[in-house]
This record gives C-alpha cells, sequence and structure tokens, in this order.
C-alpha cells in the first residue's frame, strides 16, 4: 500500500516539474494567419462557428483601422512591419520608382525586386537576427530576398497549392527538432470571389461558411499536433471589400488625353504621373471632372493617410468615393467588388482574433490600428521591435497580464512602447514556473515525508489500513 503511495507521489513530483521545466524552456510560438479581403461584418453574415471558437476562448477587435491604401501588398507589408505605406515603401499593389527608374506590379507578378522592400525590414528577418526561425506559407513578400535573406522556410509563391498543404507546412515547421516560433500563413480567400461576386452577393455566403471550414481545419491540425494550447494564433486580414456597379464608373477618357500621363495604379485610388510639362493641364481636367472623384496633388494628400512622404507615390492622386470604380474607358476590367478606399469606411476594414496562452479569454475590445499588431507581435516573440507607427499600450489589454506601466498617465513615445521590456513575458510564464515549482516541491517534501514513514514502519509490523484510502483519491486525480 505505501509502496504504491510512494510511486504515485513520486511520478506526480516528476511530472509536475518536468511540466514546469518544459515550460520554461519551450520557446514563444506565434501564428499570424491572413484571409485576404476578410472584410469585419462577414463575421455575422452566415454562422462561423470556427471564428465564433476562437472569440469565446480568446479575444476579437471590431473595428480595425488598417492603412491607406487599402489593397494587399501595402497593408501585409504593414502588418509585418507596423509602418505606413509612406514608411515601409510598398505604397501600392502597381508602383513605379522614379528614382530607381523601376516597376513593381502585383498583375504581372513582377514583385521579386529586392529594392522595393527594402525601405523597410519585416517581422521574420528581425526574428531570425534574434537567433529564432521563421517559418511562411504564401504571405506576400516572404518569397522575397529582402536585405539578404528569406525566411527560414518558405513556400515558393504559387497559388494553386492547397489550404490543406499549407497548413501541413506550417505544422511541420512548429513541430520540426528546430521549430519555428514565427509562423505566416496566407490565403487568397475570400478576395477573389469577392471581388467576382460583390460582397453584397447572396452568394458570397457559401464563400465565407468555406473560410470557416478552412479555420476549423487548421484548428483540428494545431491540436493534433498539441499545438493548440501553447500557440498565439491570430487571425486577420488585409481590408475588407465593398460593392461595385456598372452604374458608378469614372472614365478618365472623358476627361484626359491618354497621351498626357502614364496611368501607375488603376482604381480606386488613381496613381497619375504626368508627362513633363503636363502636369498643370491633367490637374486641372482632372479636379473638377466628376463629383466622386477627389483629386490631390501629392503634397495635399490628408495627413491621417500617412500617403505622402515616398517618391512612390506619384504627383497626383484621384481617389474615388466608396464603391465607384475608375477606367480609362470600358474597355479596362470592371470588378464587381473593391478595396483600396478611404481607410476610415468601415467597408474596408478587416477582421482581428487571436486565441493562445498570451491572450485574454471571450474578450472583445473595440477598435485598434492594424500598426500596432507589429509591436504585439514583437512582445508575443521577445524581440526587439524597430521604429514603427503603431503602439504596444494599445493594445497590451487583449493580453492576459498587461504588466502596469510606470504610471497610466506617462505619456511616453510610441517608439518606446515598441520596444520589448523581457520582464513582462518572464511575468508571465514565472506566474506558472511558481505555481510548478511550489506544486512539484510540496509533493517531493510529501514524498520524503512517506519515505520517512515507510522507512519507520518497515521496522514496525503492522500497517494501518487508513493509508488505502489516501492513496485511492490520489491515483484518480
Ligand atoms: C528607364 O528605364 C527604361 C527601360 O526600362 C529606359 O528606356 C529609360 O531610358 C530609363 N529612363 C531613365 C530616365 O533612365
Ligand atoms: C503549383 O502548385 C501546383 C499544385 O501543387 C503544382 O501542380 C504546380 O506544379 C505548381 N507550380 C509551380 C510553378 O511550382
Ligand atoms: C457621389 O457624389 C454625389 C454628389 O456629390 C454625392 O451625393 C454622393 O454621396 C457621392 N457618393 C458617394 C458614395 O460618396
Ligand atoms: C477603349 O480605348 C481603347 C484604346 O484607345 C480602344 O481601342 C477601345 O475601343 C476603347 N473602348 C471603348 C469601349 O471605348
Ligand atoms: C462571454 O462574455 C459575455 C459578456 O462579455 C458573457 O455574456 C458570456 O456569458 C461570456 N461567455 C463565456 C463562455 O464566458
Ligand atoms: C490609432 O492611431 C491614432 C493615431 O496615432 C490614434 O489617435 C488612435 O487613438 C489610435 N486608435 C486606437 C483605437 O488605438
Ligand atoms: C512612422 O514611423 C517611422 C519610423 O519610425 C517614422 O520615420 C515616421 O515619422 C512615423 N510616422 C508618423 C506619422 O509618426
Ligand atoms: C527574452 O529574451 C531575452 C534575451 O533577449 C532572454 O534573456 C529572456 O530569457 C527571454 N524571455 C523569455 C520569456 O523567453
Ligand atoms: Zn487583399
Amino acid at each position: 500500500m505505501t509502496s504504491k503511495l510512494l510511486r504515485v507521489s513520486f511520478m506526480l513530483a516528476a511530472l509536475t516539474l518536468s511540466v514546469t521545466f518544459s515550460l520554461q524552456s519551450d520557446q514563444p510560438k506565434v501564428l499570424l494567419v491572413s484571409f485576404d479581403g476578410f472584410r469585419w461584418d462577414y463575421l455575422y453574415r452566415v454562422p462561423t462557428p470556427h471564428f465564433h471558437y476562437i472569440m469565446k476562448y480568446g479575444v476579437q477587435v471590431q473595428q480595425v483601422t488598417n492603412i491607406f491604401i487599402t489593397k494587399t501588398y501595402p497593408n501585409h507589408y504593414t502588418l509585418v512591419t507596423g509602418l505606413f505605406a509612406e514608411n515601409h515603401g510598398i505604397v501600392a499593389n502597381d508602383m513605379y520608382d522614379p528614382i530607381l527608374n523601376k516597376s513593381f506590379s502585383l498583375d504581372d507578378m513582377d514583385i521579386y525586386d529586392s529594392e522595393f522592400w527594402e525601405e523597410a525590414t519585416p517581422i521574420w528577418i528581425t526574428n531570425q537576427r534574434a537567433g529564432h526561425t521563421s517559418g511562411a506559407a504564401m504571405w506576400p513578400g516572404t518569397d522575397v530576398k529582402i536585405h539578404g535573406s528569406f525566411p527560414t522556410h518558405y513556400m515558393p509563391y504559387n497559388d494553386s497549392v492547397s489550404f490543406e498543404d499549407r497548413v501541413a507546412k506550417i505544422i511541420e515547421w512548429f513541430t520540426s527538432k528546430e521549430p519555428i516560433s514565427l509562423g505566416l500563413l496566407y490565403w487568397e480567400e475570400p478576395d477573389d470571389m469577392g471581388h467576382q461576386l460583390g460582397p453584397d452577393s447572396p452568394l458570397m455566403g457559401p464563400v465565407i461558411s468555406d473560410i470557416d471550414h478552412k479555420l476549423g481545419y487548421l484548428i483540428q491540425m494545431l491540436k493534433k499536433a498539441k499545438l493548440w494550447n501553447v500557440l498565439n494564433l491570430i487571425i486577420t486580414s488585409d481590408h475588407g471589400m465593398t460593392q461595385c456597379s456598372q452604374e458608378r464608373i469614372i472614365e478618365l477618357d472623358q476627361y484626359l488625353d491618354r497621351e498626357h500621363y502614364t496611368l501607375i495604379d488603376q482604381s480606386p485610388v488613381a496613381a497619375i504621373l504626368p508627362r513633363e510639362g503636363k502636369f498643370d493641364e491633367v490637374y486641372e481636367a482632372l479636379a473638377q471632372a466628376h463629383p466622386n472623384l477627389t483629386v490631390y496633388k501629392k503634397e495635399e494628400v490628408p495627413e491621417r493617410w500617412h500617403y505622402k512622404h515616398n517618391s512612390r507615390i506619384q504627383p497626383i492622386l484621384a481617389v474615388a468615393d466608396d464603391g465607384w470604380h475608375i477606367l480609362r474607358n470600358k474597355s479596362d476590367d470592371f470588378l464587381l467588388g473593391n478595396h483600396g478606399y478611404d481607410n476610415a469606411l468601415a467597408e474596408m476594414h478587416p477582421i482581428f482574433l487571436a486565441h493562445g496562452p498570451a491572450f485574454r479569454k471571450n474578450f472583445t475590445k473595440a477598435a485598434m490600428n492594424s500598426t500596432d499588431l507589429y509591436p504585439l507581435l514583437c512582445h508575443l516573440l521577445n524581440i526587439t521591435a524597430l521604429p514603427h507607427n503603431g503602439s504596444l499600450s494599445n493594445v497590451q489589454d487583449l493580453l492576459i497580464s498587461p504588466t502596469p506601466r510606470a504610471s497610466p498617465n506617462t505619456q511616453t513615445p510610441p517608439l518606446l512602447h515598441g520596444s520589448v521590456k523581457p520582464r513582462e513575458n518572464e511575468q508571465d510564464e514565472s506566474y506558472a514556473y511558481f505555481i510548478g515549482v511550489s506544486l512539484g516541491s510540496v509533493i517531493v517534501i510529501v514524498f520524503l515525508i512517506v519515505l520517512i514513514k515507510h522507512l519507520i514502519r518497515s521496522q514496525i509490523p503492522a500497517l494501518p489500513d487508513f493509508q488505502a484510502e489516501i492513496s485511492q483519491p490520489l491515483l484518480q486525480a
């Protein structure tokens, strides 16, 4: 009887201590997932049980203000740098840099010129420079050499590779002998179908349901790999989508001679490079052209867009109102859904959900800026953030143990908030560590007491029966 009790208490002690020490030595794990074009309110369009499962056991932010222009490449680069487009340099999906005399085009997949990406340093590189490893499954820019590096593991971009195959890679990298600490996973939908069908189409219902199934698959695979409870998972997107119509088209040919300018980026933010000596003519013609087109000289672009101080931003910017489409003439491609508009419009806003050991449970936050994700990621990864335009303090309430800062009234500049204070991270874990060590120690002491008693009793023949009752509940525990 006593030896049974001894074995059980010894096993419990060993287990508690080993769990505690493995918890301590574990690298942080963060998986960032983007479902392109997943508008914030798609969550409520059809049942999305897997998204709601994350909300219930994690956190949600209802309105995320992304960056202008609300296009795919500019916003994905903001998520991993915390910078506005004018600061990270990916100012559009289609760009021309007059200093480099080079073009960048998502439409032609001509995006591999490193120089376009090197005005910033994305988080996977900073993570690697800090001695950790990263893995990326199709996240925009992760198959481009930036400042001489690729992610430790990455997949060359190929939109034919299934979601399941991308998830398999991510799981493989997180569970390998040298596990990654940062994973990045990208999926093209519901953006593609949103463009084709328009977000108001009832056919978007099944498209959103399919994304929910894909999220369910990811959760299932993370659970199977025993990653679900140890990994911090963030589900977000780059932008929303708005309904367009053949009735809301602005045709530039009606106002401008094609010989007088080059159209670098088309709709809904037309980036216009006038020919030599044609600036005034083009600007005047466009400024009065259409009530649903607002035309800015580059230096007059509103401050709140932070979209001015970069040579890749063209001299004239013509911005369409929500739901209006800019074409040269009706032979150009028309889309029933589009994005790129003013980032103050709710239609342009993405989703933001997170789950994991660092995050609170069943917590909803009203609003955040997408630039705040970067300092949050750096905090979770325990790496020092580079200068950026977000602030960790804006999103710290999403975390389980928001460390109280010096004083809530102290206004610290954003850069200071961004820099990682490892102490905060340690506090989370040291709590678990403390409980583990205490429990382990208590059990070891009990073990020693029982052992001593056993040694004493082995000299005395009679063993009291009640010890059987003690060992029973211990076995069931
Ligand atoms: C820019 O590059 C093009 C070829 O891509 C070339 O024809 C043109 O002369 C270059 N312009 C300048 C100013 O160097
Ligand atoms: C893209 O992925 C598909 C599906 O896995 C594969 O059949 C195809 O060969 C890949 N294309 C390239 C260029 O690697
Ligand atoms: C388009 O312009 C008209 C006239 O100024 C205005 O009434 C309408 O609200 C605008 N549409 C949008 C979507 O802003
Ligand atoms: C649009 O412009 C192109 C080039 O000038 C021309 O070939 C085409 O016929 C035009 N289409 C329409 C619908 O006007
Ligand atoms: C989640 O929080 C809401 C209120 O914020 C509460 O009504 C609900 O019961 C909570 N759900 C769970 C599962 O704790
Ligand atoms: C977003 O950033 C702006 C400018 O820094 C700031 O005024 C605003 O409070 C931020 N919004 C949130 C929800 O943190
Ligand atoms: C954004 O951050 C960059 C890098 O720190 C900085 O140069 C820039 O001035 C910031 N922009 C704003 C509007 O604060
Ligand atoms: C965070 O990083 C520092 C070194 O930069 C390290 O000393 C510390 O142990 C790390 N904390 C955790 C919780 O991993
Ligand atoms: Zn996108």
